[in-house]
């Protein structure tokens, strides 16, 4: 027979058991606006360099658009009850710039902005925070023509765009983020020419850079100027850095990785400076001169919260060695002052997602540690993280994806890990809420928690949703 008391000590003991997140934390799920939208000519909206790179023969795989993606323009009401019934506490999402102002310039688009302030609307009343992105990847095309981001003038003009949206969703949005992955849109964009708009000048790839972190300076300034309570923050893209051996060329080859991938963001961001062994990386190539003496002060402004995204591991090495377990990195081939000849970047052997990234999930608490040690603390907040798998809808209708179950419990045990350890983690957000236009690898790759079926535009909540709805739920792990 069971007696009250040692019922007692087992429901203890169970909640002993669970890893439970501080209260207030904030559960979400991200998207982006060009992956899930489609409705690319609706309400006066213009073309983004993502309609002009997809529309271009072998740029995406399988030839896939954004031109349908998964609806959302039009569902976006059956999105946000699906969020309800996941019980996020909040959406990450992006705005399109070419929605707002379809030059990327000038006159704001009504019908375009009130698609946004529709979606906020819907949101709120769900009881859900909206967290919009100001910028994930979609340029207006005609600012790509006047030179895109190598070209400073388009900083100033994303300030503008960022000053219109924000006064007209000011009133109900208080956290936002200006740009996401900068390091993606000036590496893979300017430098190999994977993503739109496809240029490969790996120096103009260091000016986007610098324009794309002015333009979050920038913005960040509008932003507090016209409401002190808002607050501002970027999603830079972060990956733990390993060297194959303690040999100096390995150890140098993580260094140039490192300062590329990790430290040319976080440094300026966070320290106001550009990381001088970086400098001197690229010194043949470009002096810099682009950097005008107030940029970094406007960088440099510190942020209200820095969101990061994180998916994998680098291991490189700086020798020759097994070809086999040498991985190919195009934005390391396009970009000389790294080059082959310096990095490799080798197989490490641990399980990868479909995507082929490894799958490590104590890179999330290296990445979150190393910010709390080596950065003034600033309130963090997991703005991406998730894998795809060959997700298939089985005959009785359902989704079973362990693999993605595992992967989601895995980083977020890390996250509490960190938390316990005192690094100011607020939030997570799982990528992404519903599957959609993977960029160059079109809807070849499902990172959902929610599975869609491109035919009939379907939503079937996968049994990882499931699994996070039970963990907001519980306001932890089991
Ligand atoms: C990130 C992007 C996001 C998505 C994931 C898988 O780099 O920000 O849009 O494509 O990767």
């Amino acid at each position: 027979m069971t007696t009250q008391s040692s019922q007692n000590t087992e429901v203890l003991g169970r909640r002993q058991q669970q890893l439970t997140f501080p209260a207030g934390f904030v559960w979400g799920a991200a998207t982006a606006a060009y992956q899930i939208e489609g409705a690319v000519r609706a309400d006066g909206r213009g073309r983004s360099i993502w309609d002009t790179f997809s529309h271009t023969p072998g740029r995406v795989l399988g030839g896939d658009t954004g031109d349908v993606a998964v609806d959302h323009y039009r569902r976006y009401a059956t999105d946000v009850s699906l969020m309800a019934q996941l019980g996020l506490t909040a959406y990450r999402f992006s705005i399109a710039w070419p929605r707002v102002q379809p030059a990327g310039h000038g006159a704001v688009k009504r019908r375009g902005l009130d698609f946004y302030q529709r979606l906020v609307d819907e949101l709120l009343a769900a009881g859900i925070e909206p967290w919009p992105t100001l910028y994930h990847w979609d340029l207006p095309q005609q600012a790509e023509d006047l030179g895109g981001w190598p070209n400073r003038d388009t900083a100033y003009r994303f300030a503008d765009y960022a000053a219109a949206v924000h006064a007209a969703l000011g009133d109900r949005v208080r956290h936002w983020t200006t740009i996401n992955e900068p390091w993606c849109a000036a590496f893979a964009g300017y430098a190999s020419g994977e993503h739109a708009p496809g240029r490969r000048e790996p120096v103009a790839a260091l000016q986007a850079v610098h324009h794309l972190l002015l333009a979050h300076g920038l913005a960040a300034a509008e932003i507090r100027d016209e409401r002190a309570d808002s607050q501002v923050g970027i999603a830079v893209n972060l990956y733990p850095v390993t060297q194959a051996s303690a040999a100096d060329a390995d150890l140098d080859a993580a260094r140039r990785i490192d300062g590329l991938q990790n430290r040319l963001f976080l440094d300026p961001l966070l320290l106001g400076r550009y990381p001088e062994d970086v400098l001197d990386d690229v010194r043949g190539h470009t002096d810099f001169g682009f950097v005008l003496d107030a940029d970094l002060a406007i960088i440099g402004a510190k942020p209200d919260q820095l969101g990061v995204n994180y998916y994998s591991r680098h291991t490189v090495s700086g020798q020759a060695g097994d070809p086999q377990l040498v991985k190919s990195s195009p934005t390391v081939a396009a970009s000389p002052w790294v080059g082959s000849e310096h990095v490799r970047f080798v197989e490490a052997g641990r399980p990868v997602t479909s995507m082929g990234w490894e799958i490590e999930a104590p890179g999330l608490s290296e990445v979150l540690h190393r910010l709390r040690d080596d950065y003034p603390a600033v309130p963090l907040y997991v703005t991406e993280n998730g894998a795809a798998f060959d997700d298939e809808l089985d005959g009785d209708g359902v989704v079973h994806d362990p693999d993605r179950v595992a992967y989601l419990d895995a980083h977020l045990r890390a996250c509490h890990q960190v938390i316990e350890d005192g690094v100011p983690l607020r939030g997570y957000f799982a990528w992404s809420l519903l599957d959609n236009f993977e960029w160059a690898w079109g809807y070849s790759k499902r990172f959902g928690l929610v599975y869609v079926d491109y035919g009939s535009q379907q939503r079937i909540l996968k049994d990882s949703a499931l699994w996070y709805a039970g963990v907001i739920r519980r306001g932890g792990l089991a």
